[in-house]
């Protein structure tokens, strides 16, 4: 696979790819974030919907929130502009749980990982790369199946990402969720959440946000709207219409070729042989 605009486009920290919009200095000083108590984040390898995620999390509060840019999202100067903020805050990260700032696991913040089928989060990540100027071209699916299996790709191995935070999944403070499951029985979900986070929705209410968070809507409501830098909750981007394409479970098989599933399961099976997975 060749990669020509690789070298403008990505960096290496601690090991793991980041595009230039995660400013070297910025990733060195994210141990300084000031966490507080009552930040929620929302943690996700990229592609596994967090978007949708996030528009289900706003929509459950009453009071004011804010839904920020990612943590590893800019130059430094950013920090000081979450510290800003004055309303409670919603954070947004793609970090595995190394990389995350001490703050957050020492003030025991509720956070909220959210996992997808590896297979189908390789897919919609290719298709990011075709479509995202700001990620290396990727010529072929072929090609990018390989950076994927290798974790050469923005925000590494999918397998060590999951595996970091599978290892804190008792954690009280740690919520597990999986979009197989919110595609299944989004009220169910929601309800998890809503309880999780201490809130008390009624179930027409949730009824109304499972509705309003549906993927036709989603897509149509961002169609609608200028896109606005601070609307995305991936540092990969800020243009929120790379975000829906299919919203489906199983598009790896429209992709996968058989001897591409035999080898994925393969190295699966070995990487996440100590996983419950
Ligand atoms: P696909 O590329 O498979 O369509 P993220 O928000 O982490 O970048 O993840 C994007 C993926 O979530 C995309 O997957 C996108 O279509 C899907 N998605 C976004 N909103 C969704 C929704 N409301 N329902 C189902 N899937 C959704």
């Amino acid at each position: 696979a060749t990669m020509s605009n690789e070298a403008e486009l990505i960096h290496m920290f601690k090991g793991i790819p980041f595009t230039t919009r995660s400013s070297p200095e910025l990733l060195k000083s994210l141990d300084t974030f000031d966490a507080r108590e009552d930040d929620v984040l929302l943690v996700s390898y990229p592609k596994s919907g967090t978007h949708w995620l996030a528009g289900v999390i706003t929509k459950l509060y009453d009071t004011q929130v804010t839904l920020t840019s990612p943590i590893e999202f800019g130059d430094v100067s950013r920090l000081e502009e979450l510290n800003k903020l004055s309303s409670k805050r919603i954070i947004p990260t793609h970090l595995d749980y190394n990389m995350l700032p001490e703050n957050f696991k020492n003030k025991k913040c509720k956070m909220i990982y959210l996992c997808r089928n590896p297979k189908d989060t390789a897919v919609s990540m290719y298709h990011y790369y075709r479509d995202n100027p700001n990620l290396p071209t990727v010529e072929t699916w072929t090609a990018f199946f390989d950076l994927f299996l290798k974790g050469e790709v923005v925000c590494g191995s999918w397998f060590d990402h999951f595996l970091s935070w599978e290892e804190h999944e008792n954690d009280k403070n740690i919520l597990f969720l999986f979009y197989e499951d919110m595609k299944k029985d989004l009220h169910k979900i929601v309800s998890e959440i809503s309880l999780f986070l201490g809130l008390s929705v009624s179930d027409n209410d949730i009824q109304d946000i499972c509705k309003k968070s549906s993927f036709s809507e989603m897509k149509s409501d961002t169609e609608k709207e200028n896109s606005d830098p601070s609307h995305t909750v991936c540092a990969l981007t800020s243009n929120r219409k790379l975000i829906f394409r299919k919203g489906a479970v199983g598009d790896w098989k429209n992709h996968f070729t058989p001897k591409q599933n035999r080898r994925f399961e393969e190295i699966f099976n070995e990487k996440m042989k100590l996983s419950k997975m």
